[in-house]
């Protein structure tokens, strides 16, 4: 695991977005991706860059299950506001959370991910550990799957919508064996509400409670984390 410590998230987004384009110069043809509000400052660098993106390939985490396609708050959203409507993919994949059929849908987005390959995973990082939507106790094994959001991520997330109530009870996310087969992790994470997942992820037991800290077992990780996010390393 590499640490690398920067002085907030417009530089965090920078030092990303570095490692990605030199992945792109390296070979790198298909990205993983995240949503909230951590990526963000990365997706403005890219969106600023010059880099052509129409060769690649995406493949997204995770999405709600039950909103619309067109919801402001769904994940297909977001990346369409965020990066592709301004900085398009050959071919950009979101796991598909109004499937009549979950399951299914978990299973063809496996299916996805075999396919192609990711090499280098953007990742954030919950208040409680998660990383897509996998909460803590997730095992380490799993694939793309349906999940019953805890109620620290409701909460985190409610600031997104109108109203608690309208924020989904469940996703359908990538698995950590999913996301650990990623050739290169870059995970980023800003502010203070996240210092001590950040500790407990880099210096505490790899251990289902704190599903990032699985990150320690991998070859190429990278956290990118600004100095409050640092605040609690020893
Ligand atoms: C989003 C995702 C989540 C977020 C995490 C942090 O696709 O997979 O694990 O990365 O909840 O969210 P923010 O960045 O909003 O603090």
């Amino acid at each position: 695991m590499k640490v690398i410590t920067v002085k907030d998230k417009n530089e965090g987004g920078k030092k990303a977005f570095e490692l990605i384009k030199q992945g792109i110069d390296n070979g790198a043809k298909v990205l993983g991706l995240a949503t909230g509000s951590t990526p963000i400052p990365l997706y403005q660098e890219m969106v600023a860059s010059d880099l052509d993106f129409s060769n690649m390939t995406s493949v997204n985490l995770d999405e709600y299950v039950g909103l619309p396609e067109g919801n402001p708050q769904s994940y297909h959203q977001f990346m369409k506001d965020n990066l592709f409507n301004k900085k398009p993919f050959k071919h950009s994949y979101v796991p598909d959370g109004n499937a009549a059929d979950i399951e299914q849908a978990a299973k063809d987005y496996d299916q996805i991910i075999a396919d192609n390959p990711i090499d280098i995973q953007i990742l954030g990082i919950g208040r409680n550990g998660h990383i897509g939507f996998n909460e803590p106790g997730s095992s380490f094994d799993s694939t793309t799957h349906k999940v019953h959001l805890t109620e620290s991520t409701i909460e985190a997330n409610k600031r997104f919508f109108d109203d608690e109530k309208d924020v989904p009870r469940y996703a359908i996310s990538m698995g950590i064996g999913s996301i650990m087969k990623g050739k290169q992790i870059i995970l980023m994470a800003y502010g203070e509400n996240k210092a001590d997942a950040i500790k407990a992820t880099i210096e505490g037991p790899v251990t289902d409670h704190v599903p990032a800290s699985v990150l320690q077992n991998h070859k190429d990780a990278i956290i990118i984390i600004d100095e409050a996010a640092a605040s609690k390393l020893s």
